[in-house]
């Protein structure tokens, strides 16, 4: 293949705000200084392999204004072929408005403008892509029957899927489902999708497996991930590497960019899960979704334990 991932899915300028303590129903406090950076999770997946040195393409849209190109400008320095990212006139570039609190933890609300428009023909007219591509990863901030489009191309190309039902929906759709190896999620959304089956990461990847998903990697944050394979062998625990957080903002997204990185490469999903628990902690450490993802150099100046 020409592309060690595809990324088709979302590209969102992030507005963020830190604040010493988070306003409840009808209060306002005062923040920080606003800091425009890019993100979006497909975007942030996009981004997060081509920094670690991946060949990389991003199929997503924006809109013709300022966010529109600080996004693209964005991908361009961290190497991403942005020749698929449509330009739409007229429209606006998706955002999101995001509260970091002190413990580093965020609360976002997305508005997704051209992110919306992102469509099946989209898709199809990029199928020769898809056929280039080793990897396809997914997210859940385009259109539904977008990311069933492209789950759909992909399995007819041979690419490999690897989908982050994020933000969690209601009900997950069986057929990106049957063909998601893995299913990336994190706690919150791994009890959602299994509908009240299980406690714990082993039962709740065993849930999702027995819903259609090939293999599933349950991210645990600072605990690392839990990895439970298409062999059918026992879920195996992946420790986390200690970090000290700054902003866990589009941490998953470079998890899952990471995880693909490998994936691409030829890992197991253990391996390739070890790798993302490290690119995950490294983007952490910094400020804001893109611009806190490490290079692979960056990467290898950190301590590796676990
Ligand atoms: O996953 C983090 C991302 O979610 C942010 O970059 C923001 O754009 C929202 O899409
Ligand atoms: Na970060």
């Amino acid at each position: 293949p020409d592309y060690d991932v595809l990324v088709v899915g979302s590209a969102n300028a992030d507005l963020t705000v830190r604040v010493d303590r988070r306003p409840g129903p009808g209060e306002t406090v005062t923040g920080g200084d606003l800091v425009e950076s890019a993100g979006g999770k497909g975007a942030n997946q996009a981004a997060a392999a081509a920094r670690l040195g991946a060949r990389t393409a991003l199929l997503a849209r924006v809109g013709d204004d300022a966010y529109g190109q600080l996004l693209l400008d964005a991908q361009r320095r961290a190497g991403t072929d942005v020749r698929h990212v449509l330009v739409e006139r007229g429209a606006r570039t998706g955002t999101a408005t995001i509260v970091v609190g002190p413990d580093g933890d965020n609360a976002i609300v997305v508005s997704p403008g051209a992110n919306a428009r992102l469509s099946p023909a989209d898709v199809t007219a990029a199928r020769a892509l898809v056929a280039a591509s080793a990897v396809v990863s997914l997210q859940l901030e385009v259109p539904a029957r977008t990311v069933r489009a492209a789950a759909t191309v992909a399995a007819e190309e041979g690419a490999r899927v690897v989908f982050n039902p994020s933000p969690a929906p209601e009900r997950i759709d069986e057929q990106v489902l049957a063909v998601a190896d893995p299913l990336v999620v994190n706690e919150h959304e791994a009890r959602q999708l299994s509908q009240g089956e299980g406690n714990t990461a082993e039962e709740w990847a065993a849930a999702l497996r027995h819903c259609g998903a090939r293999s599933v990697v349950v991210t645990l944050g600072a605990e690392g991930a839990l990895v439970l394979g298409a062999d059918g062998r026992r879920p195996v625990r992946v420790p986390g590497v200690p970090a000290e957080v700054v902003d866990t903002t589009g941490a998953g997204d470079a998890f899952t960019g990471a995880l693909a990185v490998r994936l691409a490469g030829g890992a197991s999903l253990e391996e390739a899960a070890r790798y993302a628990v490290r690119v995950g902690a490294a983007a952490v450490t910094r400020p804001g979704a893109q611009p806190s993802y490490p290079t692979a150099r960056e990467l290898d100046r950190q301590p590796a334990t676990g």
